[in-house]
């Protein structure tokens, strides 16, 4: 099997997972945040940068990539890794959630989704046929199932059918896809907050027999607590000795959540996107280097970190280039953001090892000024 979980403990004090997920591309270790490289690139850093910061795993955007520069180009030139000179593991996601969120007059339909391109307007259409035969051009190590992602909130009724329909094309993903030798497909598990449809979901999803499982419809702007319970009824019932994969979530109070729940991968594009209008995670919170007060800073930014931006720039000089719009400047931010977010990681799975996650998230929640609610 192209893409394999190897689950090396739980903790005693969370029942968070400790492990390992293999592919073509090498080892991810889990849980494991993967930052975000929409168009093959994930903005501002080099693959050189991502291995600095030891990223073992990025994503990257089938819907983007397809409307441009087209896969059969990506193909040509010998695959997505080839294409941006990266060696490590790719995820790839299906487009699904992209259409929904940024394409105009989009038209759900059981063969698909008629919709518009963003960039120019042409009519295009996506259905699970074609999403596998993208992936398959790009060869990511890890495909995801065409899904659709329902708005929070929706009626019941709309949700349930929605499930049932990707269920419908989780099964035409898998007849589909080409290259099962060498890439793993994931499935996603969809149903709102409601937990008898999640159930539903899952219990469909799992008896395909996927190599891993993704939790989606998550983070659309429903209230936290709703994603614990929702991540708490769904997590259980997925297979033990398969990756789970929490979709679209990445402030660093969801990844240690998310973690003590069960999850082992996530994604999002939070890190990168506050770096570039200047806004960082520190050990001691968010830090907003536009804010005045940090104009005669001559510290790091972060004390605590050894990454590349907090050894030799001051506060003070990163705020310049923020406000500057200078591009070095968001370069730091990034670096640094992606950093933080991997090295807790690591601490997360350090604290693992140790039977000792929840006293990490509590320390690690003092230390951010976060509060549990
Ligand atoms: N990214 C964040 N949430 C989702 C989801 O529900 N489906 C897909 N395909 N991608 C996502
Ligand atoms: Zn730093």
């Amino acid at each position: 099997m192209a893409v394999t979980y190897e689950l090396i403990k739980t903790c005693k004090q969370t029942g968070a997972r400790l492990g390992r997920v293999h592919t073509p591309h090498g080892v991810i270790e889990t849980p494991a945040f993967m930052p975000v490289g929409t168009q093959a690139t994930v903005k501002t850093m080099s693959p050189e940068e991502l291995k600095q910061m030891d990223a073992h795993i990025i994503l990257s955007n089938t819907y983007h990539l397809w409307l441009r520069p087209g896969h059969e180009l990506i193909a040509k030139a010998g695959g997505l890794h080839r294409f941006m000179n990266w060696d490590r593991p790719i995820l790839t996601d299906s487009g699904g959630f992209q259409v929904f969120s940024l394409s105009n007059m989009r038209k759900i339909r059981e063969e698909g989704v008629d919709f518009r391109s963003h960039l120019n307007g042409d009519k295009l259409f996506l259905s699970p046929e074609k999403a596998m035969e993208i992936q398959n051009a790009l060869g990511s190590d890890i495909m995801m199932a065409f899904d659709e992602c329902p708005p929070y909130p929706a009626e019941y009724e709309y949700i349930k059918q929605s499930l049932e329909r990707t269920t419908r094309w989780a099964e035409r993903c898998l007849k589909a896809h080409a290259r099962p030798g060498d890439q793993g497909l994931f499935a996603i598990v969809q149903g709102g907050m409601h937990a008898d449809l999640r159930r539903q979901s899952a219990a469909d999803l799992t008896s395909l027999d996927f190599p891993g499982y993704a939790i989606g419809g998550l983070s659309v702007g429903e209230p936290k607590h709703l994603m614990y319970e929702v991540l708490e009824e769904t997590v259980p019932l997925l297979p033990s000795n398969k990756p789970r994969y929490l979709m679209g979530v990445g402030s660093p109070d969801a990844l240690l959540d998310g973690a003590i729940r069960g999850i082992d991968m996530f994604d999002c594009v939070l890190p990168t996107r506050i770096a570039r209008n200047g806004t960082t995670m520190t050990s001691e919170g968010r830090v907003n280097l536009r804010n005045a007060k940090h104009t005669e800073d001559f510290g790091p930014l972060d004390p605590n970190c050894s990454c590349y931006t907090c050894r030799n720039y001051s506060r003070a000089y990163l705020r310049h280039l923020i406000k500057a719009d200078e591009t070095f400047g968001i370069r730091l931010t990034t670096y640094h953001n992606l950093h933080f977010l991997l090295e807790m990681m690591r601490g997360v799975r350090q604290a693992i090892q140790e039977d000792r996650l929840l006293d990490f998230r509590n320390e690690f929640f003092t230390m951010y000024g976060l509060h549990d609610n």
